[in-house]
């Protein structure tokens, strides 16, 4: 056993005799219950809505916020949210547990989206690997580090469908399809609360139910119009199977869904959420949205906006405390139950004892270094980063690079960015006081992969706050960086094509700033920004390979790299080992097997695209009436489900075991795959239906099965798919109900959403 390995076992068996888990023991969810309805009885109505309350642990002035002591002495928090400093975490919890009458512990919350210390690739790469088991073990590491260190619910996972690259939050989803989003959420949901809740788990919190990803224009947090059928057969699909995966919190969005507010909406909150569904956990808004509801138009005023959202079924208010302020007042008068009340109550505290809070409120101070260093978390960073990229293109095979080569110009602002290359939403870079990692950068990890011998040149260009004209400036409140000047901008060019010249080949490492994507980070246009464009064109013009590394939380316009640069790579924003990974990928370590999980644009001005849309009224005339831009090729550039393999995979003899089922029953798809290249490689399969006709107009194409599967050249392997009712129903707006019509449908198996290989499927 090699000493790392070997170092690796005695840390584990330290942390196991540190970790609670030893003498803490998981209860039953029915035991939980018992005792928190014993402890219900013993409750005043404010230590009740105090439960139902969450409060920002720090002080936002801009906000008006206290630090909330004396409301947890006076037993009116059950839950505090941005703190990750232990020592304070344990302060709020011993004023809870000495000072509050009942002595109820606090759930601490934070947004732990893709790692802790050791950050994982943002959300959309997770996705892009096609491995539920990529997010699973990500999220299973990322859990074990949060409650260790003293987080015991996490906003995660956001499972919003987003069909716009112009929103910001794509970035932190599973990308357009219902399919792959719900086997995204399913796997996240098992990866951070384990089979049941326990002592070294945490809760998870399944935002932004729902519709959000709709917001009008992909302009975060605008208004949502999303019709029953389309909230139920795409937008809710990922929420409803996060909840049948046992999450055991969901958190309420915050734009108006057809004109009633998220967290006011009850035929969200409970129509179907718990009546359909049978969710048995919490709610909890998004940051002051139940405040908010005001500023919507939806309440009158903060008593008001209790009222509406605990009727409609919202059990925790974050950050705002209005129902800490109101919701008594809205009982005493008698327009919501004190039983009303209970029930919203129940679900937070059967979780705190499911979570053995009771039993072990404090955080083990001295345990949590050690555990958010464990090294097994970089090693897994690194290996999931290689399966989350997807490889665009690769024209006469540039890639991979061959590892004598000598010299390599590195070019970019984004190449040796220690910023960007783990994206945004970490951790200790929220309200952590400074990033605690050590990222890896491109510009590092193709030096390490190299090593000393080989003269690897970078050429930045000018600094972010000024190839990104303002943003860093405004997020640090300073006046705005100018852009560079025509000179500045000439002499940047001049030397990325100087580097270039000299170099065997070019590293262009491109794309947008990780401030760029995520919350309130909407764009119009798609461009690479700043004088990137200029600098890949600089650099393709020395005749030199340039292969295009691409870091970012969107699809973005690269039609022209698309033309002229041999080999693009996206890596997105692949977190602490990215550069590792990166250089793992281009020098033929690792073969990509990631697809796209979104259709990839040309222009900003294309979307909202995605593959699964109606084909509605084509005229016989397609020469002059088709649905088309005058200006531009309306497809994408790169379809739903693509990416490239330094292998070359044939799929054939699709075949159903019956050409016709009963509805309700199901039939068996099968496929082969061959390695038919000289690389081994890893293969997706994706299975597709469309409905030709019924009750409603289905869309052209709907995923319905995948599978990722490790490939040797000239190995086959037959993949095996069920289509049966889950896959074949949909909620038609005509019954109102979920069908499963008579009538033929398509079947198509393989590499991506324009799969050429078919088969017909009837239903009698
Ligand atoms: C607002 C964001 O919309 C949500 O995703 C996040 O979890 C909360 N703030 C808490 O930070």
């Amino acid at each position: 056993m090699g000493t790392v390995r070997l170092k690796a076992l005695l840390l584990s068996c330290v942390l196991a005799m540190f970790s609670g888990s030893m003498n803490a023991q998981a209860i039953s969810h029915e035991e939980a219950h018992r005792k928190a309805e014993v402890l219900l009885k013993q409750m005043t109505l404010d230590e009740k809505i105090g439960q139902m309350s969450e409060s920002s642990g720090v002080v936002m002035p801009m906000l008006n916020s206290e630090k909330p002591d004396e409301l947890i002495a006076q037993g009116k928090v059950g839950s505090v949210l941005w703190l990750i400093d232990v020592k304070e975490i344990n302060r709020l919890q011993h004023i809870a547990m000495d000072k509050s009458r009942l002595h109820i512990p606090i759930m601490f919350g934070f947004d732990v989206i893709h790692g802790y210390r050791t950050v994982f690739p943002v959300p959309l790469a997770m996705a892009s690997s096609w491995d539920p088991s990529v997010e699973e073990q990500a999220q299973h590491l990322a859990g074990q580090d949060a409650r260790a260190a003293g987080i015991q619910l996490i906003f995660t996972p956001m499972v919003d469908i987003a069909r716009d690259a112009r929103w910001g939050r794509i970035v932190e989803g599973a990308g357009e399809d219902p399919y792959l989003g719900a086997a995204m959420a399913r796997a996240q949901v098992k990866g951070f609360q384990g089979g049941t809740l326990g002592p070294d788990s945490a809760v998870v919190c399944v935002k932004h139910y729902a519709g959000y990803g709709a917001a009008e224009g992909g302009r975060d947090y605008d208004s949502s119009y999303v019709p029953e059928e389309l909230m139920r057969n795409v937008y809710l699909k990922p929420f409803h199977a996060a909840v049948e995966a046992g999450a055991g919190s969901v958190m309420s969005a915050y734009m108006d869904l057809n004109d009633v507010p998220a967290s006011g909406n009850k035929w969200l909150l409970t129509d179907v959420l718990r009546n359909d569904w049978g969710f048995k956990g919490f709610v909890l808004s998004d940051a002051f949205a139940v405040a908010s509801l005001q500023v919507h138009g939806y309440a009158r005023d903060p008593e008001d906006a209790a009222y509406k959202a605990a009727n409609a079924g919202l059990n925790m208010d974050m950050a705002s405390l209005t129902y800490v302020k109101n919701l008594a007042k809205v009982v005493k008068e008698g327009k919501i139950s004190e039983a009303q009340i209970d029930a919203l109550v129940l679900p937070i505290l059967e979780e705190k004892y499911e979570l053995g809070l009771f039993e072990h409120p404090y955080t083990d101070e001295s345990k949590v270094e050690l555990t958010l260093n464990r090294p097994e978390g970089l090693a897994l960073e690194r290996k999931l980063a290689g399966r989350s990229m997807v490889l665009l293109k690769n024209e006469n095979a540039t890639l991979p690079l061959q590892r004598s080569v000598k010299k390599v110009a590195v070019i970019g602002p984004l190449a040796d960015s220690i910023a960007d290359i783990e994206g945004g939403w970490t951790v200790e870079g929220l309200f952590g006081g400074g990033r605690k990692s050590h990222p890896v950068t491109v510009l590092a990890g193709i030096k390490n992969k190299l090593g000393p011998d080989a003269q690897v040149t970078l050429v930045a260009g000018p600094e972010p706050s000024r190839i990104y004209p303002g943003l860093l400036d405004l997020m640090a409140g300073r006046k705005p960086s100018p852009p560079p000047t025509a000179e500045e901008t000439a002499d940047w060019l001049a030397k990325a094509k100087a580097a270039a010249a000299d170099a065997d080949v070019v590293v262009a490492v491109l794309g947008e700033l990780s401030s760029m994507s995520s919350e309130a980070s909407s764009r119009a246009t798609l461009d690479l920004p700043g004088i990137q464009e200029q600098m890949l064109e600089a650099v393709a013009a020395t005749g030199k390979p340039v292969v295009l590394v691409l870091e970012n939380g969107r699809p973005l316009d690269i039609r022209w790299a698309s033309e002229h640069v041999p080999a693009i790579l996206e890596a997105w924003y692949p977190g602490t080992e990215g550069g590792n990974a990166v250089a793992d990928v281009l020098f033929g370590d690792v073969n990509p097997g990631g697809k796209l999980p979104v259709s990839w644009p040309r222009v900003a001005g294309a979307e909202p695209l995605y593959y699964n849309h109606n084909l509605t009224h084509e005229p016989e005339d397609r020469t002059t009436f088709t649905s088309r831009y005058w200006d531009i090729n309306s497809k994408p550039l790169y379809p739903f489900g693509y990416g490239l393999s330094y292998a070359t995979f044939k799929f054939d003899h699709l075949r159903l075991s019956s050409k016709s089922v009963k509805a309700g029953s199901a039939t068996e798809v099968q496929v082969d795959v061959t390695d038919i290249g000289n690389a081994a490689g890893d293969a997706v399969a994706q299975v597709y239906i469309h409905q030709r006709a019924g009750s409603a107009s289905r869309p052209v194409r709907e995923l319905k099965g995948f599978k990722r599967v490790a490939l040797r050249p000239g190995e086959t392997q037959t993949l095996k798919f069920t289509l049966g009712k889950d896959e074949l129903e949909f909620w038609s707006p005509q019954t109102k109900a979920w069908v499963v019509e008579p009538g033929t449908f398509d079947v198509w198996a393989g590499e991506d959403s324009t799969a050429g290989l078919h088969a017909e499927l009837t239903v009698e």
